[in-house]
């Protein structure tokens, strides 16, 4: 099943500019989808048209088949979707339970189980409960990013540059939560720098430049091209 697809979509931040110009995108069910792309190609912009923090000019998105084009980002929250920004995606001067909380703001039932599963996730989290957010490494504030987003209990996880700045064995242990989440049966979307760690665990992979789709292939395929090598790999 398709969880959510982007068809022909186009965005910008401003009348006369588009940054997006016609971009697909589908993920499947369960799947792990990377975006990967050069500086400004438009990656962030994608993830925040998906969360309708910027709306499509043209296009569509579907999230299980319900047309979720121009939502509110609440709106789109509610129907499963969790987002996690790649700049300020914590309250510093919180600590690590308010942010958890702070990211079930919309939800009336009992989120004590949720919140449960995020310290089973990171157990880090939970011994730094009662720390502010601010005053953690940037390894675990990503967790609490992360666990901020998963207090939703979403389907489908948006995640913009989630090792960014992380040093080396953080990077991996983030990517090792990934897949954990992953595993649990939530499809992801991942923006990432570190494209070659985002393909070795990606179904399946996109190639954005200046705004438009460049190349779609399963995540080992466009590991294995040489020009995706070349061009965005890094040689
Ligand atoms: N809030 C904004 N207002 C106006 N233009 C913006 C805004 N945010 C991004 N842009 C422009 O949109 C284009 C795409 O930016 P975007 O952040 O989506 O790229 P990206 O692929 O995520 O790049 P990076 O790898 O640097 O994070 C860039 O030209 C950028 O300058
Ligand atoms: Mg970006």
């Amino acid at each position: 099943m398709i969880i959510l697809e982007a068809k022909n979509v186009t965005a910008g931040y401003t009348p006369e500019l588009n940054i997006l110009n016609k971009v697909n995108l589908k993920v499947k069910s369960g799947q792990i989808v990377s975006i990967i792309g050069p500086n400004g190609a438009g990656k962030s912009t994608l993830l925040k048209t998906i969360f309708g923090i910027l709306k499509p000019r043209e296009g569509t998105i579907t999230f299980k088949g319900d047309d979720i084009t121009g939502l509110n980002p609440d709106r789109i929250a509610r129907k499963g979707i969790s987002y996690v920004p790649q700049v300020n995606n914590v309250f510093p001067s919180l600590t690590v339970e308010e942010n958890l909380e702070m990211g079930a703001f919309i939800r009336n039932d009992d989120f004590t189980p949720q919140m449960e599963e995020v310290y089973e996730l990171f157990p880090v989290l939970r011994e730094k409960r009662g720390q502010k957010a601010g005053q953690l490494s940037g390894g675990q504030r990503q967790m609490v990013a992360m666990g901020r987003a998963l207090m939703l209990n979403p389907e489908l996880l948006l995640l913009d540059e989630p090792s960014a700045g992380l040093a080396p064995l953080m990077v991996e242990m983030i990517f090792e939560k990934i897949v954990d989440i992953n595993n649990t049966g939530v499809s992801i979307i991942i923006v990432e720098q570190n494209a070659r760690e985002a393909l070795k665990m990606a179904d399946h992979g996109y190639v954005l430049a200046m705004g438009k789709n460049v190349l779609d292939d399963s995540g080992k395929a466009l590991l294995a091209n040489e020009e995706v090598g070349r061009l965005y790999l890094g040689g």
